[in-house]
């Protein structure tokens, strides 16, 4: 008997970018690379264990093996420090910050703020996360009409406020967030490849001026974050500052010299939480929306669950426990499209990787964007599953092949914070509206500062 059920349409898989053709020319490459550097990559890195790349200005070396990840940032990271080049194109918006130093100033700076981020504090910033999810809810439901909205601009708005509110307890709506917030898209805007230049490492004779406009955005930046600063050292002294996240980073001493972190210092370290707190999340929050979207079975599902779990007057941190899908769609967003998709380090002395010799100089770079999809570890890398994680393939590669926020002792310190921020915002998101894409409008993932979508992600809200 035929059967007559008919075959449900394929799923359609995660936009990724078309790779480029095996061999190239180096100028190509560079010309590709300043473009983007997801597509400028070969599609034998989803299936390489590590790949060498010899140009007539350096050499790098990109690993995609466990066990050399592993090494790097985990066993020996003393040994493959941040690179100068990444040093040199952040300085003039982090200077002294803790994502970019290395050595003793970087391990004093990460005893003072770990304690910031640890789960006890996690639940005392619960309620600035709920409260900047209440006002992005209030800011889309006059344009959940149906009529196309670019999100990428909300989710970053949102994690913004996110920022601002656990940082300083203040909404982005006050002049000096919103001062550094538009000064920080403005900036974008003037250095649009800060990451890029900062990867390719090209001899020191090329000059690398940053351009008059860059400067001004990051000095007009630096001076919002710096009176921030400075008002709550003078809230501390007179005993009137909120008890929030930089209340706990300026009045913790390191445990090992006493000192805490002068004005100065601890602008820096905002000026860093301000940056990879907020385009971080923006980016994983408006891709975990396009997903959704694209499977509207996982968004019923999250609906449902946020529905029974969220008690808007009873909104505790034990809340996040009851929303173990939306937690799932989220880290399988992070593995489509981790938001740093790539780290790159420098190797200090000659080493040996899978008996290739790497010579000192020489840029290492660990890449969560080929590693998260690399087909010879994970089951259906390109595919959309929050449930693979269940699996036993699934469970061995999140130990061993899932870096969205790198590993060892550099670890982001925003781990465990945007682990609550993203599928909470994602589930009060999608318990208000309902996301639709729009036919023939499929994002193209490309490496800004961090993973964006090309031309930005358009969708279609309308109210539950
Ligand atoms: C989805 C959200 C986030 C992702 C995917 C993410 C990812 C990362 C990654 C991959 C690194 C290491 C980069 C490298 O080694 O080159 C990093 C470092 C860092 N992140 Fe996050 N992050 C997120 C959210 C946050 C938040 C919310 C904060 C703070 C409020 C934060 C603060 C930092 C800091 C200070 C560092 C530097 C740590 C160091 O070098 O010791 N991040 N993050």
């Amino acid at each position: 008997m035929p059967d007559d059920t008919p075959t449900p349409p394929p799923r359609p898989l995660p936009p990724k970018p078309a790779a480029r053709p095996d061999k190239v020319t180096l100028w190509r490459y560079a010309r590709l690379f300043r473009r983007d550097i997801l597509s400028a990559q070969p599609a034998r890195l989803y299936r390489a264990w590590m790949a060498e790349f010899r140009t007539p200005f350096f050499r790098s070396y990109m690993c995609n093996d466990p066990d050399l990840v592993d090494l790097v940032l985990r066993r020996r990271p003393g040994d493959f420090p941040k690179s100068r080049r990444l040093r040199e194109g952040l300085t003039p918006l982090l200077g002294n910050s803790v994502f970019i130093t290395n050595g003793t100033t970087w391990a004093r700076q990460r005893r003072i703020i770990d304690p910031a981020f640890e789960g006890g504090r996690l639940r005392d910033t619960f309620p600035a996360m709920w409260d900047a999810g209440q006002a992005m809810i209030a800011r889309l439901n006059p344009r959940a009409d149906g009529r196309p909205l670019e999100i990428e601009a909300e989710t970053s708005h949102a994690a913004a406020d996110v920022i601002f509110r656990t940082l300083f307890s203040i909404p982005i709506e006050h002049e000096l967030a919103a001062g550094v917030f538009a000064a920080f898209r403005a900036h974008q805007k003037a250095q649009p490849l800060l990451n890029i230049g900062a990867l390719l490492p090209l001899p020191a004779w090329v000059p690398r001026l940053h351009s008059r406009r860059t400067r001004a955005t990051a000095r007009t930046i630096r001076t919002a974050i710096t009176r921030m600063t400075a008002d709550r050292a003078a809230a501390l002294e007179a005993g009137t500052a909120p008890d929030d996240l930089a209340t706990k980073i300026m009045t913790t001493p390191d445990p090992e010299t006493g000192e805490t972190f002068d004005t100065a210092e601890m602008a820096d370290q905002v000026a860093i939480f301000f940056l990879a707190g907020h385009e971080t999340s923006a980016s994983a929050l408006a891709w975990a929306l396009y997903l959704l979207a694209l499977y509207p079975d996982w968004q019923e599902r999250l609906a449902e669950e946020a529905q029974a779990a969220i008690d808007p007057d009873r909104i505790y941190f034990s809340t996040l426990s009851k929303l173990p899908q939306a937690r799932a769609v989220f880290r399988e967003t992070m593995r489509l499209y981790p938001p740093v998709p790539m780290y790159v380090r420098e190797a200090v002395k000659s080493e040996q990787f899978r008996g290739r010799d790497v010579c000192p100089g020489a840029q290492v770079i660990v890449s969560p964007w080929h590693l998260h999809r690399h087909t010879r570890l994970w089951d259906r890398p390109d595919e959309f599953d929050p449930a693979r994680f269940a699996t036993e393939n699934g469970k061995k590669c999140l130990r061993e092949a899932y870096i969205p926020f790198s590993a060892g002792p550099r670890v982001c310190p925003g781990a465990g914070f945007a682990m609550a921020e993203g599928p909470l915002l994602l589930s009060m998101l999608v318990r208000a509206f309902r996301f639709e894409r729009i036919e023939g409008d499929a994002p193209v993932p490309q490496a800004q500062l961090t993973v964006r979508a090309r031309d930005g992600i358009r969708l279609r809200l309308r109210t539950r």
